[in-house]
């Protein structure tokens, strides 16, 4: 595991999104793996700026995203595809039918299904970008989640559920399920790198990166992965040794 600290956030955001930048350039048709949540919002604000001042071309690759809430319509403005759509995916030439969200509506069975084997049929993800709760998770793989996982439909748990509460109404209207790449999918990537600052993240990054593998930890599982690489500010970084 590689780890790189920077001082701050800015940063911090300018080297992961030159990381996917350079994925891009080096090869034009690169599958990509992206995450939602806070974390990669100003890595894909710093896309956008290069897509535009550079010409950064899109129209080639081919992305997936780890997960989405069970029952919100992609036009949902809380669903994730919602999210990728208005955060990145409008402000690059990718053509939306080379993107792909999870379908968190209609047969999930067959979602998860038909996910796997879409990430299968384009080759698998060269570079998968990915955030960690607070508890460890990744995707939406909670502590407990089977390392043998593949896309699957998972509870969220409270903790989870308060957490994603500030952008509903109420926490009552934050969806309980969502479809998730599992932690297998997300081992079978060729390439991770992970996104995580603020002190609010520094126990789960050490227990991560110094803590047994263990499924009560879900992240500590990327000691096993041959390619991935830490992108910190100093606070998530503290509590290493
Ligand atoms: C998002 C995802 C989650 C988040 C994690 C951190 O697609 O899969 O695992 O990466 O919950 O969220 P933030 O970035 O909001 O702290």
């Amino acid at each position: 595991m590689q780890i790189q600290i920077f001082q701050d956030e800015k940063s911090l955001h300018h080297a992961v999104a030159q990381t996917l930048i350079d994925a891009v350039k080096a090869n034009p048709k690169v599958v990509l793996g992206l995450a939602t949540g806070s974390s990669p919002l100003e890595t894909y604000n710093n896309m956008m700026v290069d897509h535009l001042k550079n010409g950064t071309d899109y129209s080639a690759v081919v992305t997936f995203n780890l997960d989405e809430y069970v029952g919100l319509e992609g036009t949902h403005t809380q669903s994730y595809r919602y999210f990728m759509n208005t955060s990145l995916f409008n402000g690059l030439n990718i053509p939306l039918s080379q993107t792909n969200v999870p379908d968190g509506t209609g047969d999930l069975k067959e979602v998860c299904e038909t996910y796997e084997a879409k990430i299968a049929k384009a080759g698998g993800i060269d570079l998968q970008l990915l955030g960690i709760g607070t508890n460890g998770h990744i995707g939406f793989n909670e502590p407990g989640t089977s390392f043998d996982t593949r896309t699957h439909i998972t509870e969220l748990l409270q903790e989870t559920i308060d957490g994603n509460a500030r952008f509903f109404e109420s926490a009552a209207s934050v969806p309980k399920k969502a479809v998730t790449m599992g932690i297998q999918t997300i081992m079978d990537v060729k390439r991770v790198i992970l996104i995580a600052y603020g002190s609010k993240k520094a126990a789960a990054i050490r227990d991560m990166v110094n803590g047994p593998v263990t499924e009560s930890m879900p992240a500590s599982i990327l000691q096993k992965h041959q390619d991935v690489t830490l992108f910190l500010d100093e606070e998530a970084a503290a509590l290493l040794k």
